[in-house]
């Protein structure tokens, strides 16, 4: 499973590079506001950062405006998917986009239907939010479950971006049924490996290396 980082920090983003284990970026109208920076500057700076795709979002609602927009993000770099909303001008974005050669994110999906018909149109990512659906006491990992179904029936390319992550067990869920990546916030990434018994553990190995008297260097 592919990890992309959900986030515009772009210092939360060179430290967590720096383990090769970032293979892309998601940005969002939310992520940019966080980050306090201007959209191109900042989505300019991240595609420099990691060669893999780097989702910018387009905010208008109709489809011409957003191609036109899509066209001058995907302009940043080559590295970048134009990240359209899951409405039926997005998809007409979505075809138009893709028809040129841009990746596309579709993002705001919450229901398999919509999964499917984004892979119709084109789609390089889907992206399914996860927590959003837990947090309305519905099951997003049934959702991504669903769609992992479907694409797999038709052999549709769309890969399934399992989004609005919010703790290591939706990590883990997420790849076991077999969501192609997982954009995950940084916190949710560094407590990937934590684990109290490691901690304990290496306590103990310390602890006891020290009676040794020995050192390796
Ligand atoms: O990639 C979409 C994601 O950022 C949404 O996450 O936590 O705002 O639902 P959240």
């Amino acid at each position: 499973m592919k990890f992309f980082v959900d986030t515009a920090d772009t210092a939360a983003i060179a430290e967590l590079a720096e383990l090769g284990m970032v293979d892309g970026v998601t940005t969002n109208p939310s992520l940019i506001l966080k980050s306090g920076r201007d959209i191109l500057e900042v989505t300019r700076e991240i595609c420099a950062l990691i060669p893999g795709p780097v989702s910018a979002e387009v905010v208008a609602t109709e489809a011409a405006a957003m191609i036109a927009e899509g066209r001058k993000l995907a302009k940043i770099a080559p590295n970048i998917a134009v990240k359209v909303p899951l409405t039926w001008d997005g998809l007409k974005a979505c075809k138009t986009l893709s028809d040129e050669g841009s990746m596309v994110n579709v993002t705001l999906c919450f229901s398999a239907n919509q999964a499917l018909i984004a892979a119709k149109a084109g789609a390089t990512f889907i992206s399914p939010f996860v927590g959003r659906l837990d947090d309305i006491n519905l099951d997003g990992m049934e959702l991504i479950a669903d769609i992992r179904t479907i694409y797999d029936n038709y052999d549709f390319k769309t890969q399934i971006l399992a989004a609005s992550i919010r703790s290591v067990n939706h990590v883990t869920e997420a790849a076991r049924i077999g969501a192609d990546v997982a954009t995950v916030p940084p916190g949710v990434l560094k407590a990937l490996a934590d684990h109290p018994l490691t901690e304990k553990g290496l306590a103990t190995f310390l602890a006891d290396w020290k009676k040794t008297g020995q050192k390796i260097l």
